[in-house]
């Protein structure tokens, strides 16, 4: 009997433990005597017809990287050739797609809902895909955040000095939330949460008397009240076009010009996608992984593997194409830092 084919795509910005996802997937379909090809790039590799045959020894111990095996893009979209789609994609001969992707992703594959067979993973650092409690790739990204608080507060100490730590996340503080929580950050900024530049400036001014440094953790969509996101550039080809940054260095100056208390900020970029995954997001792409190739085995399509009450589940794909999931502003993590005497 012929064997099946499954294709397997990473798209959007890369996100720790997708080659987990990847391992997984492969070794449980070859298992069970699937064929998996590794689609190039996202979806320029259906679009150009870019494959490889993921064997076992490609993907064995690829877990523990972080990055991608098959490369992926945030750039590329389906939107204006949804029929070249299609047709490239049956030209591939697979019986299935599995896709790991974010918001992007999933937005893009809205028009094939019912025209290819798909099961979908979410990922993302932002952690604000909808549909899933949780996404792989966030907890490594947190942890980056709070490792890099936890050591930048020995300069602050030693200088007495205010440092500014930002993060990734987009419109969502997620990250900067996490990390920041984790950390203990004397102060958490999030886009969800818009702040009063005079109750931050007394909360610190308080502080200044109180402690040698002050730790802030803000996300880079972050603003204050009234105020506009600091968008550091524009990516015309990409689906969502503004990349924001830079706020953490327009605080500083302002801080410093405002208080008298010496400011530096510290921007983590993309270091926060490029950690080797932590053991939660192996754990999680690994029990992920087995019961995305499961859903493929049973030819239940269009569905997801999401997280949801501390335990992995299925639901309809349609379920992550839905608007980013942001932090509700009172959520326990919040009150959490409240409780702590953090500045939220
Ligand atoms: O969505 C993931 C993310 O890492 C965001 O947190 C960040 O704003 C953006 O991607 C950065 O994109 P790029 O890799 O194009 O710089």
């Amino acid at each position: 009997m012929k064997k099946k084919s499954i294709g397997l795509l990473t798209g959007g910005g890369d996100a720790p433990g997708l080659n987990g996802i990847i391992e997984s997937c492969t070794r449980t379909l070859i298992q069970n005597n699937f064929l998996v090809y590794g689609i190039k790039d996202g979806f320029e590799g259906i679009f150009n017809q870019d494959l490889i045959q993921l064997t076992l020894d490609k993907v064995l111990g690829i877990h523990s990287e972080s990055g991608t095996l098959l490369g992926t893009s945030n750039k590329s979209s389906t939107k204006g050739y949804e029929e070249k789609f299609l047709k490239c994609f049956e030209n591939l001969n697979l019986d299935g797609l599995i896709v790991a992707g974010g918001d992007g992703t999933f937005q893009a594959l809205r028009p094939f809902e019912q025209k290819i067979p798909i099961i979908g993973v979410p990922k993302t650092i932002d952690n604000d895909l909808s549909g899933t409690e949780l996404t792989f790739g966030f907890d490594t990204a947190c942890s980056v955040v709070s490792d890099a608080i936890d050591s930048l507060r020995y300069t602050a100490q030693a200088h007495r000095r205010i440092i500014i730590v930002e993060t990734m996340g987009r419109t969502a503080g997620w990250m900067a939330l996490g990390g920041g929580l984790a950390s203990y950050a004397d102060a958490i900024l999030i886009p969800e949460r818009p702040f009063n530049k005079e109750a931050l400036l007394s909360f610190i001014k308080h502080k200044q008397h109180l402690q040698r440094g002050f730790m802030i953790a803000i996300s880079e969509g972050s603003v204050a009240i009234g105020e506009q996101p600091t968008v550091a550039f524009q990516v015309s080809n990409s689906p969502e076009k503004e990349r924001f940054g830079g706020v953490s260095e327009l605080m500083a100056r302002w801080l410093e010009k405002e208080l008298n208390w010496e400011a530096r900020h510290v921007i983590l970029g993309h270091l926060q996608r490029s950690h080797a995954p932590t053991t939660t997001d192996r754990f999680l792409t690994l029990n992920m992984g087995v019961e995305a190739a499961k859903l493929v085995l049973a030819e239940n399509w269009n569905k997801a593997v999401v997280y949801r009450n501390g335990q992995i589940q299925t639901a309809p794909i349609s379920n992550l194409m839905q608007a980013p999931r942001l932090v509700p502003p009172e959520h326990e993590w919040v009150q959490k830092a409240q409780s702590l005497g953090i500045f939220i």
